[in-house]
């Protein structure tokens, strides 16, 4: 059914119901957040527009104030936008009158949708103790089991902790992985802090997995380390775009103006508020009402605030999209004194991944490459010591965007790792 008609019913029945049983701001805007009726993205496109000008740049803020047209990405060359199918032919215009470069990515979103959630054929054939695959993306519970799982076939290597609850009260929980050496540093992966980087979950709980099982054939650098991984940073926001929009970013906390959720990499503590941020709830960055204001940020917070663990040597948190391996700062265009090390770090771990499978990622200030955006999590890790802060940006690189197929999930996961060990391996020496 169509969503305004969907809408006109819902306002007669809730006009008529007797009792106050709907909230009395409902209205068209944020009708989708008191309804489960899933979002749909039907002919909706995807376009990649070239910077080549501050031009450009300016045809594609006013797309965005005037049309319907939302970013996905964007960085010092290029943007990904969302258009929606009423405003394809207006929004073609406007382009072409001025001249502009653009690729139609995604014919329709809706579709690319769709055939990422349809079951992979591996998915019933394999008996294993654990439900997680690699050739599907997989619900949050689903990864709590794999968690479990591992807890109870590997109790000397692995133990779990929930270091707090989101705001709908899902745990949040990190997989400690350590031989138990005394002289071992210690290193932090999150996975799933933006909601809908599906791949990024995919990626950790591929990397755990792998370290896990092989433990006995892992160099040392991988043994003498205490891994801290939190696979899914924001259960809510993951399992909304699941169940209700696949395009959701934020966590699922009730702001004002009706509008929900936090951009959780916007609202850590360190230089909160400053550039690339908003104060409005309704925005896809919206940084909270204050520093850690967020159950799940605070609780990552806390961890560190009460860990007995003193050499944390790195901190990665994974996202998607664009093939970027982002070093701090990147609140500002400001370099950490020791960001020769971090740039070399970034760069060999590209190198890695280029010789692993021809991948290319690109390393670099995150600052610079992308743009500035305060208030994330990796300048917070930097923040309180730890040296090596990356964001890793994983597959593709716009081609689909936030919806990567399920076939990709294996290839773009081993990068990751790849880059794990790269990290691991300089900071053992
Ligand atoms: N795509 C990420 C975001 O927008 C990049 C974060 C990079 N780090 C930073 N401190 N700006 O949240
Ligand atoms: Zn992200």
């Amino acid at each position: 059914m169509e969503r305004g008609l969907l809408f006109a019913i819902f306002a007669v029945l809730s006009l008529l119901a007797l009792a106050n049983a709907a909230p009395s701001s409902i209205n068209e805007e944020n009708f989708d957040q008191f309804v489960v009726t899933p979002v749909r993205y039907d002919g909706d496109q995807m376009w990649s527009v070239s910077f080549t000008d501050d031009q450009t740049r300016k045809v594609i803020k006013t797309l965005n104030e005037e049309f319907d047209v939302t970013l996905w990405a964007n960085n010092h060359a290029a943007a990904d936008v969302l258009v929606k199918q009423s405003a394809v032919n207006k929004v073609r215009e406007v382009l072409e009158d001025n001249n502009i470069q653009y690729s139609v990515q995604i014919e329709d979103l809706q579709k690319l949708i769709e055939l990422e959630a349809l079951p992979s054929k591996q998915n019933t054939a394999t008996k294993l103790d654990h439900p997680l695959t690699w050739t599907a993306y997989h619900s949050t519970e689903d990864i709590f089991k794999f968690l479990d799982y591992l807890v109870e076939k590997y109790p000397n290597l692995c133990s779990l902790q929930t270091i707090g609850y989101s705001v709908e009260n899902r745990p949040l929980k990190v997989l400690k992985i350590s031989n138990g050496n005394s002289g071992n540093k210690a290193i932090w992966i999150d996975g799933g802090i933006h909601a809908r980087e599906w791949i990024s979950p995919a990626s950790v709980t591929y990397i755990v997995n792998e370290l896990v099982e092989n433990w006995e054939s892992q160099p040392d650098h991988i043994k003498n380390v205490n891994w801290y991984v939190l696979p899914v940073h924001n259960p809510d926001g993951y399992e909304y775009t699941r169940s209700t929009n696949r395009m959701w970013r934020k966590n699922r906390s009730k702001g004002g103006n009706n509008c929900f959720g936090v951009d959780l990499n916007r609202n850590y503590g360190y230089k909160w508020g400053g550039e690339g941020t908003s104060s409005n709830p309704c925005s896809d960055i919206y940084r909270g009402s204050k520093a850690f204001s967020e159950p799940e940020s605070a609780a990552v917070k806390n961890f560190f605030d009460n860990t007995e663990e003193k050499k944390f040597g790195a901190f990665l948190t994974f996202h998607s999209y664009g093939q970027w391996i982002l070093h701090p700062w990147g609140y500002g265009n400001v370099l950490p004194d020791d960001h020769e090390d971090l740039a070399r770090v970034g760069k060999e771990g590209a190198k890695k991944i280029k010789e692993l499978d021809h991948q290319v990622y690109t390393p670099g200030n995150s600052a610079a490459l992308l743009y500035p955006a305060a208030g994330a999590s990796d300048d917070w890790g930097k923040s309180i010591g730890i040296k090596y802060s990356y964001t890793i940006e994983l597959r593709d690189t716009g081609r689909y965007g936030f919806v990567l197929p399920p076939e990709y999930i294996e290839a773009t996961a081993k990068e990751a790792l790849s880059f794990v060990f790269t990290v691991s391996g300089e900071i053992a020496n």
